[in-house]
């Protein structure tokens, strides 16, 4: 079997040698891939990104199923395309991705279906906004209306900081925004206290199975501090995700979003990803939603699955009114997994490019280094973007996989190179 992953960060990787692992794949193809993709065990990377020629390529190429890794083909419309030359493809459509590419969109979906979220307004006019975050005082959240690669929310402790934000996405769009029809938009909400974490499905049409759970780190620096990147680490499972708060987000969350989806006349495909929010009281409320797998979640959840997921995408992409997930039930590692991002200098905001990459020990059963932002060049292996590679480890408990990420980490260097050093540490208290 041949399939074909899209996309060219570390949870392309992660899906490219996790399908690549079954005995029914000859090749997975990953368009366009990135320096680990370039050489791991049955990859093969493509050098394509227009979704038109990726769908004819499919096709000729007798791929067997497509898997989209990040929201921007999800939002041009790729599974779309593919469906419609009868390929099979695993993602929501483009109408279903606005759950993700719209604040806007999904904000208003979430308040007529009774799903918990944080109370908020959208403001297109500037001046209504400042008048807003006035009347409701800080701290307080603004959000852009698009897609910002994680870079579209503030989260503002002042005033000062949300009248700059709604001046800098408003006015200014300085974010570079896409997908944003109809110009310029800010979601501002109510600030919301509590532990996050990430909480990931796969529908079918119909079905729905879930992952395991897994907490990110958005934050650039040690103890949640710095500015927010798309990012820096994430472990496998999150402890904060209690059997009771596992069943209030199925029953109040993922649920409701599904039917109501459909009963607006939207059948949800792909992964669903839940950003939680959940109080001292175990209320779990969403953030926010993404249409895909988290990049590095997938890294840590994917280290833990054993079920083939070669099976379970066929299961998922089924031709029919739907798939047959309900035939599937993921097996997954007890152990612990955990991924250390490392990042480029520069990283979030000007990445340097270009630094040689050396250290990065052989993929082990309990210890792989997926790359992200790598490129070969001249036969050397180079940084070419802003989270460069992560560093991902099973073991038996959160301390020994901090351990041993972190000896991997230290054998590695590139020049200016960035990680934290306490991924995981909300779950070394609990
Ligand atoms: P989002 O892209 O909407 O998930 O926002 C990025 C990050 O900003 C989240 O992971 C949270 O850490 C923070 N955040 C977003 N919305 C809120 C909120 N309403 N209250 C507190 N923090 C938030
Ligand atoms: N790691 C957060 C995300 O993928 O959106």
């Amino acid at each position: 079997m041949k399939i074909l992953v899209i996309g060219g960060g570390g949870r392309e990787h992660a899906l490219a040698w996790k399908l690549a692992q079954s005995p029914k794949v000859r090749k997975v193809f990953v368009a366009p891939g990135n320096g680990g993709t370039a050489s791991g065990a049955r990859l093969e990377n493509l050098n394509i990104t227009d979704v038109q020629e990726l769908r004819a390529w499919a096709a000729s190429k007798k791929i067997a199923f497509t898997v989209v890794g990040p929201e921007a083909p999800l939002a041009a419309g790729v599974v779309d395309e593919f469906r419609k030359h009868g390929l099979r493809v695993f993602g929501p459509t483009r109408a279903a991705a606005q759950l993700e590419s719209s604040k806007a969109f999904s904000k208003a979906f979430m308040k007529r279906h009774g799903i918990p979220t944080a109370e908020y307004e959208t403001f297109s006019d500037p001046v209504a906004a400042h008048a807003y975050v006035d009347k409701m005082g800080a701290p307080i959240v603004v959000k852009a209306d698009g897609l910002a690669a994680g870079k579209g929310v503030v989260v503002a402790l002042s005033l000062a900081q949300a009248h700059e934000a709604v001046d800098f996405m408003l006015v200014d769009n300085t974010l570079g925004v896409t997908h944003n029809e109809g110009g310029a938009r800010v979601v501002i909400e109510e600030f919301l206290t509590g532990e996050e974490a990430s909480f990931i499905v796969m529908c079918d049409g119909k079905n729905v199975v879930t992952l395991a759970t897994s907490q990110d780190h958005k934050r650039l620096l040690d103890g949640d501090e710095g500015p927010n990147t798309g990012g820096m680490g994430a472990y496998s499972p999150a402890p904060v995700v209690t059997p009771d708060v596992h069943a209030r987000a199925m029953r109040e969350i993922i649920l409701p979003t599904i039917r109501g989806m459909e009963a607006d006349g939207i059948v949800y495909t792909g992964f669903l990803y839940a950003g939680l929010m959940i109080d001292a009281q175990g209320h779990p409320k969403t953030l926010e939603f993404n249409c895909r797998m988290g990049d590095p979640e997938t890294q840590p959840i994917l280290m833990r699955l054993k079920t083939d997921l070669v099976d379970v995408m066929m299961a998922a992409t089924e031709p029919g009114p739907h798939g047959r997930l309900d035939t599937i039930e993921l097996q997954w590692d007890r152990r612990i997994a955990l991924g250390v991002v490392m990042a480029a200098h520069g990283y979030p905001l000007h990445p340097r490019k270009g630094d040689t990459i050396t250290g990065i020990p052989k993929i082990e059963d309990d210890a792989v280094v997926f790359h992200a932002g790598t490129a070969m060049q001249d036969g050397q292996l180079v940084t070419s973007g802003g989270r460069v590679m992560c560093v991902t480890v099973l073991a038996d408990n959160i301390k020994q996989a901090q351990q041993r990420a972190y000896d991997v980490a230290q054998g590695i260097h590139f020049d200016g190179m960035q990680y934290r050093t306490d991924i995981g540490h909300l779950a070394v208290k609990s």
